[in-house]
Parts: structure tokens; C-alpha cells; sequence
């Protein structure tokens, strides 16, 4: 595994605020729009900064499997259709949007879009699901699709509930996830000769939870690879002490009954929760595997290291709000949770076909923005954006794969920008929910 060296350190200097890219696009957009009406030119020149929203697509005869939301409703996806060389190549990207493993988080949720189609509505479709090539250079004319997350664990559980309102809570995940694949089965994947599963944050767990059962969906001669994005969650202890992830997972997993997707040789040895952490489950995967992930994964350190509550007072609210303001005390810990997962993934690191792109930037869901996945300000390795190292791992065109794991921030000049997307709950409140 080659440590990436970078010869200049840089302090990151003009950090963007919190923002989602597609907000801080859309202006630009307008902006092009008008620049071109005025000019007399057609608007061609704003087309490739301005992805076009793609249909919700509720899946069929799914509520009467059972394969429902947790209030209930059926579950949906958004397809884009593949064209010329890609149009037997399929993306299934899995959403994120962490999880819900009490009762009263699961009620709170079943009234947003992340528990109940009923709120759901067309979505952009950016990063490894653009249709651009410049901004999406191997997979652009792939079927594309993004499957909506409506379960709360990871599109694994399988039981039932009552919420607080005395209505049923519906924990089908895993249901869910057969009844959108036969679906897309029926809409041509049965033929596809190539397919990638990918998801991110709590979709990139549901990606390394699938992985195998999704390979064995397909003949043994077609090529599938699994791509987890910022979902190798660490069972850390907080700054507290405690084990603030481990709680959260315990409850996904009695609450929703996951046990079912969970590999039987981790399960012979180590309890369902221990068994849920990606630290485990990639012992088990077989299927070519390539891991994105920060170092310093800003949903990991004010999630997993530093939650709410678990420090005094506003210690260490500008910290985990941004990796800049860190202290040297502070980075002292978070350069510790960055040994812990490089320790983690050594699992990985000897599994050949498989690849690692870890870098030591402050960021999450790294793949789904076009402005991490592949444009002149994303994150490198080797100098190659992650569309790049992900094209090359897919499509063989270099030797042995990327496996890259980025030296200590604030080592890497290419880390200019970071987000925060707050449409994928950066943080859980207080109750531990979100
Ligand atoms: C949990 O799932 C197992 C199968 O994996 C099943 O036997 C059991 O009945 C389920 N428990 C509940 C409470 O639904
Ligand atoms: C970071 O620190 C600077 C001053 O050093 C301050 O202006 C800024 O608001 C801080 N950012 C956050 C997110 O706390
Ligand atoms: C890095 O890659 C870019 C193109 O992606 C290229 O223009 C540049 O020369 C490369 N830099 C180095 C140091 O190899």
C-alpha cells in the first residue's frame, strides 16, 4: 500500500461555509442561462453545469411483498437509461441518509423522506451519476440508478414495530432491496454485461452488506465490483469513552431484526452488532471491492468521535464543524481515529482486486458530487481524482489497483474544498436519531 506523499503541506486558506454543491451550482446556472440569452448563443454552454432532475419511479407490486417504507408506503428509485457503448453497463447506487434504531427516532422519521415515499421527489443526478462525460468520464453513459433509502438500517432489517402514534413502524430493508433489484431485473439489468453496486455514508454500509448477494444475482461471466462511499464506520469510543456508534448500531440491529444479511462466519464467533461494522463484514466480501473514504470523515468526527454531548460545553463545536480550527490537542485525537481506520482496513489492503482511496480531506459522500468526484478542485491521490482511480480499478486499465492511503492533514494540497451536505443529516440530534 503506497502512503501518499505530497511535497508542500498547505493550510487550507478560504474554506468554503457549509453549503450542498447543487445550491451553490444553481445560481451559476441562472447566471450562464442569462449570459447566453443575452449573447444570442444557445444555452449549450450552461448545459453541463446544470444536471436535469430525474423522475421518482415508485417500485411495483412491492406493498404486496411486503417491501415497504416505514410508514408503509412502497418504496421508490430514479432510473436514467444507458446509452450507445453503455447501455448494457448499470450503476445501482444505494442512499444514505444514517439510520433509525429506536422507536421514537423510526416515528420522527417515517414523516420525512428518508421513512415514507409520500415525501420523496425528483433528484439531480451529480458525481458517478452524471451523464456528462467531462464531469464523469467512464461511467456517464452507464443505466444509472439511485435507489431511495425509506428503511433506516441500511436496507437490512426485517420486522415490525408500532410507532408512537399507535400506527405500525414497517422495518423491511431488506425486502426492499429484492424488490427494487427484481425490478430492475425486469427493466434490462437481467442482461446488463457489466454492473456496479455503489452507495454512500449509510448506503455505503448497505453497499458492503449486499455486495455478495448482489454478484450472486448475475451470471458467474459478468463483471460486478462494489464501490462503498464514507461508510467504513469505526466502533470507536467518543471523546467521552463510550461507545456512542456501537449504541446506535445495537439498536438498528435488535429493533429492526437484521441478522438475516449478516455473514454466518462472523455471526459463529461475534455478536449481530460487531457483525454490522464494515471492520467485519469485509473479511467476508469475495466480490472486487473499492473503499472510499476520508481519513478524517466529517460525519465520522462529529458522529462517531465526537457526538454531542460527549464533550464539555462548546469544546469542541468549532472543531468538528471544521477540521481547520482544530486544535493540536484535538487533531492529536482525530490523527488517532486515522491510525484506527488505516489499522481497519488492512483487511482490505491484501485483498487483491480490490481497491482504496483514502484521503485525509474533510469530507463525506465523496462519489455523488461532481465536485469531489472529478473537477479541477477535487480531492487527488497519485494525481488522480477518484473518478480516475475508480475507472482505472473498474476497467482494468492499469495493473494492480489503487490502493492509496493519504499521509496526515493537512498534507494534501488538493483538499481545497470541503462541504458540508446537510441533505444527508450531518449530524444525530440529540436523541440519537439522525
Ligand atoms: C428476525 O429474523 C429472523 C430470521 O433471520 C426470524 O426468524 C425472527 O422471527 C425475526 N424476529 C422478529 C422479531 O421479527
Ligand atoms: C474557525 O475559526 C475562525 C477564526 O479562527 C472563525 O472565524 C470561524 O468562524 C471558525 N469556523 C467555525 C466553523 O467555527
Ligand atoms: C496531474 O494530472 C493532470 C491531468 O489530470 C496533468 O495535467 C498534470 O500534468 C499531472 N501532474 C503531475 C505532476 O503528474
Amino acid at each position: 500500500m503506497a502512503i501518499a506523499e505530497h511535497m508542500s503541506p498547505l493550510v487550507v486558506r478560504n474554506r468554503r461555509p457549509a453549503g450542498h454543491p447543487v445550491a451553490v451550482a444553481a445560481p451559476l446556472f441562472v447566471l450562464l442561462a442569462l449570459l447566453a440569452a443575452f449573447s444570442g448563443s444557445p444555452v449549450a454552454a450552461a448545459e453541463d453545469s446544470s444536471p436535469v432532475l430525474i423522475e421518482l419511479t415508485l417500485v411495483a407490486g412491492a406493498q404486496e411483498k411486503g417491501a415497504v417504507c416505514l410508514d408503509g408506503s412502497p418504496p421508490a428509485y430514479h432510473l436514467q437509461r444507458g446509452f450507445g457503448s453503455g447501455s448494457q453497463s448499470w450503476i445501482v447506487f444505494l442512499q444514505g441518509g444514517a439510520w433509525c434504531g429506536t422507536t421514537e427516532s423510526c416515528s420522527t422519521r417515517k414523516m420525512t423522506e428518508h421513512g415514507s415515499s409520500k415525501f420523496m421527489e425528483p433528484t439531480a443526478f451529480e458525481g458517478i451519476l452524471r451523464d456528462k462525460q467531462p464531469q464523469n468520464p467512464d461511467f456517464y453513459n452507464w443505466n444509472k440508478v439511485f435507489v431511495r433509502y425509506c428503511d433506516g438500517a441500511s436496507f437490512s432489517g426485517d420486522a415490525e414495530g408500532e410507532a408512537e402514534d399507535g400506527t405500525k413502524l414497517y422495518f423491511r430493508g431488506l425486502r426492499i432491496w429484492e424488490a427494487v433489484v427484481d425490478e430492475l431485473m425486469g427493466k434490462g439489468m437481467d442482461t446488463a454485461k457489466q454492473a456496479l453496486l455503489a452507495g454512500c455514508s449509510a448506503g455505503g454500509l448497505s453497499t458492503l452488506l449486499h455486495c455478495d448477494n448482489f454478484r450472486a444475482r448475475f451470471p458467474q461471466e459478468v463483471s460486478i465490483k462494489c464501490l462503498p462511499d464514507g461508510g467504513f464506520f469505526l466502533d470507536a469510543k467518543d471523546l467521552s469513552g463510550e461507545r456512542f456508534m456501537r449504541s446506535v448500531f445495537d439498536g438498528v440491529v435488535q429493533l429492526q431484526n437484521v441478522s438475516k444479511v449478516l455473514p454466518k462466519d462472523c455471526l459463529a464467533k461475534k455478536g449481530p452488532t460487531e457483525c454490522f461494522f464494515p471492520a467485519e463484514l469485509i473479511k467476508s466480501i469475495s466480490t472486487p471491492t473499492f473503499i472510499v473514504n476520508s481519513e478524517y470523515d466529517y460525519w465520522q468526527i462529529q458522529n462517531v468521535v465526537a457526538p454531542v454531548g460527549s464533550y464539555p460545553g462548546d469544546t469542541w463545536s468549532s472543531c468538528r464543524d471544521n477540521i481547520g480550527n482544530c486544535s493540536s490537542k484535538q487533531m492529536d485525537v482525530l490523527h488517532g481515529f486515522r491510525w484506527k481506520l488505516i489499522h481497519e482496513l488492512k483487511a482490505a489492503e491484501c485483498k487483491r482486486d480490490w481497491g482504496l482511496f483514502i484521503d485525509s480531506c474533510f469530507n463525506h459522500c465523496q462519489t455523488q458530487f461532481s465536485s469531489s468526484w472529478h473537477s479541477p478542485t477535487s480531492p487527488r491521490l497519485g494525481n488522480k481524482t477518484i473518478a480516475e482511480a475508480v475507472g482505472d480499478w473498474y476497467l482494468g486499465r492499469r495493473k494492480g489497483a489503487m490502493k492509496q492511503i493519504d499521509c496526515k492533514y493537512p498534507c494534501n494540497p488538493t483538499c481545497g474544498i470541503a462541504y458540508c451536505l446537510t441533505m444527508l443529516s450531518c449530524q444525530f440530534g440529540g436523541n440519537g436519531s439522525e
